[in-house]
């Protein structure tokens, strides 16, 4: 049964990486219906989520919200809203604020619902291109490590734009893939040194993932006031096996490639990944720097509340 559910997960890791190379030159339709069954695939166990990256959003969350800084009393979209770190974090910070929650995995929903008995706050199915709400519903609307997964990410700043008020802020932030976010950059560095063919799998070249790219994004989109700045946390792992097995979840792109591997290429990146994390030190605590890239800009138009 194991073996079987291991073989398994192997199959679907092998399909998702083949189908990466394979829509490579494809239609653009075809490649974005691609695109979001792998999303589907990636984000699809909300506690293994949790283990992976969602303890790690919970910490950026706070970071976000101070430099968003939205008022209470404002009614906000989450966008993405994944296992409902930044959610749960607005209804924390404020007393009258609503929040809404919208993601495409039911897993996720029912997740982030479960988190929380809190009335202001609420988690639906939705897609970020297409938002099921009216024009000018919101006050804010704000998306956390999401705008890199968005199939359209163009058309969802269109409809971002769309539902929030005039004045109101749309914001969002994203890892910083390419060299900040050290715990993914050891983690690819390390593959692609075991085998360079991997370079095609690495999050190195994240949409909007490099300084500058989410403020391009924002002002082309026609945001005014558009402000970019960098959100620096500190990841702390008990031990070497706390930073690795999270990597075995089949979470996100690093944890589906791993669920690619066979047995001894699994073996073989960890101890590269222990060699090049604990760079000498004995297994125990350690800390490792994350840093993402975050913007705010505010829906031209005279404001309204
Ligand atoms: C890295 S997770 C971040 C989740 C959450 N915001 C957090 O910080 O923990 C990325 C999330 O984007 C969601 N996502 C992917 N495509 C999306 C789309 N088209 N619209 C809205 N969310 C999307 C995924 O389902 C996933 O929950």
């Amino acid at each position: 049964m194991i073996l079987n559910h291991r073989l398994m997960t192997r199959l679907g890791a092998l399909v998702v990486a083949a189908s990466a190379l394979l829509l490579r030159g494809m239609p653009p339709e075809v490649n974005l219906r691609a695109q979001e069954t792998r999303q589907a695939q990636m984000f699809s166990g909300a506690e293994k989520y949790e283990r992976f990256m969602g303890r790690w959003s919970q910490r950026l969350a706070p970071r976000f919200l101070q430099f968003v800084a939205i008022k209470d009393g404002e009614r906000v979209l989450d966008v993405g809203s994944g296992t409902g770190s930044l959610a749960l974090a607005i209804a924390a910070q404020t007393r009258r604020s609503e929040v809404v929650g919208i993601d495409p995995s039911q897993a996720y929903v029912d997740f982030a619902s479960k988190r929380s008995s809190d009335p202001r706050v609420k988690f639906q199915v939705g897609d970020a291109q297409n938002l099921d709400f009216p024009d000018a519903s919101f006050n804010s609307c704000l998306a956390l490590l999401v705008m890199n997964f968005i199939p359209d990410a163009r058309k969802a700043m269109t409809e971002m734009r769309r539902v929030t008020k005039p004045g109101g802020w749309v914001a969002a932030s994203v890892w910083d893939y390419n060299e900040g976010m050290t715990k993914l950059r050891l983690f690819w560095d390390a593959a692609v040194a075991l085998d360079p063919s991997v370079k095609r799998f690495d999050e190195r070249d994240m949409p909007f993932s490099r300084r500058g790219q989410l403020s391009a994004l924002w002002n082309e989109s026609g945001f005014k006031d558009v402000e970019e700045t960098e959100l620096v946390i500190d990841l702390e792992f008990v031990s070497f096996e706390d930073y690795w097995a999270p990597f075995l979840e089949s979470q996100g792109p690093a944890g589906v490639y791993v669920a690619s591997l066979t047995k001894g290429q699994r073996e073989k990146l960890k101890d590269r990944l222990r060699n090049d994390v604990l760079a000498g030190r004995p297994d125990g605590p350690f800390t490792l720097k994350a840093r993402a890239w975050a913007v705010r800009g505010r829906v031209p138009g005279n404001r309204l509340n």
